[in-house]
């Protein structure tokens, strides 16, 4: 259903009152620590979520358990009265986030990925889940994606806004993470991280981190979490398993696109995104074509 220019899926009105939650996030007060964390649904979310997570807090790595990361939109109460450090995820647009966070230059960073794995991560994200318990079949998926009737608009278009943002905003602390790049080089991107966030770790705890936040070890984690508590039906199967955490690779989408359907892709890929700054790597292998 759409609420004013946003697309949601259904089950979001069983969750939060949306325009309540909405005017509640512009008026968040800010802490110079908050970290809001931006991305399309799909694009590794969970993943960058939980290493901003271990990467800000002390202790032990590998005692720590992963966790929800809170969600702007739907844990908007929590938020305001949580005592820790406040990382916060949301597929919002900027000009919806909280006011005196974009006033005072609060921390942003994106993640993005590349849009062939994202359609095909939500197209099982979307079939998978009890809650959104979609029927539509690949092409069916894929057409609606292209044509950006799914939750949270068009890729495309949540891609030209933040584009838009750091050409013509010259906002102070934003970052832009691919996907991609985590998956093949982790230290480095991990590692860019923490400068751009004023951290310092060294390479030990920068490796624990990484190794805390493989899939499988998220997978495990989530699967748990759902065993004690009662999950949000949007993030589990019908055997009450993740939907959020599947394959975790890159071109995953060759498995999927026919050749047709890969062609129309890419011509509406050049139409939107070549003159935008975001540049992807489609292939697991560096040297793929
Ligand atoms: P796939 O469905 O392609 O496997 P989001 O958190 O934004 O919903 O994104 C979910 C996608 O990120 C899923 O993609 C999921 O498997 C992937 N993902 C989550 N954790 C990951 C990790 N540690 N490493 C690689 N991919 C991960």
């Amino acid at each position: 259903f759409q609420y004013e220019d946003i697309l949601f899926g259904p089950y979001y009105l069983k969750l939060a009152d949306i325009g309540k939650n909405l005017k509640a996030i512009k008026q968040l007060k800010h802490r110079p620590d908050d970290i809001i964390l931006v991305t399309y649904p799909k694009s590794g979310t969970h993943w960058m979520s939980n290493l901003l997570y271990m990467m800000t807090s002390d202790g032990p790595i590998d005692k720590k358990s992963t966790i929800e990361v809170p969600h702007l939109l739907l844990d908007i109460k929590q938020l305001e009265n949580q005592k820790a450090q406040r990382i916060m995820h949301t597929h919002l647009k900027f000009d919806r986030l909280p006011t005196e966070h974009v006033e005072n230059g609060g921390i942003i960073i994106l993640t993005v990925r590349n849009p062939k794995d994202v359609a095909v991560s939500l197209h099982y994200y979307s079939t998978g889940s009890v809650g959104i318990n979609s029927q539509l079949s690949w092409s069916a998926q894929l057409k609606y994606f292209m044509e950006g009737k799914v939750r949270f608009g068009s890729i495309f278009e949540y891609l030209r806004h933040w584009n838009h943002v750091i050409r013509t905003h010259n906002y102070p602390k934003i970052l832009v993470v691919y996907y991609e790049e985590l998956k093949k080089k982790p230290v480095d991107v991990v590692r860019h991280i923490q400068n751009f966030l004023g951290l310092k770790l060294n390479d030990e705890r920068i490796n624990d981190i990484i190794a805390r936040c493989s899939l499988e070890r998220l997978k495990r984690d989530s699967n748990d979490r759902h065993k004690r508590h009662e999950p949000l039906s949007a993030v589990v199967n019908k055997e009450n398993k993740t939907v959020v955490y599947r394959k975790g690779v890159i071109g995953d989408w060759m498995n999927h696109f026919t050749v047709a359907q890969n062609i129309e892709f890419d011509e509406l890929m050049k139409n939107k995104l070549s003159d935008t700054m975001f540049k992807f790597d489609y292939y697991p292998d560096n040297d793929a074509p």
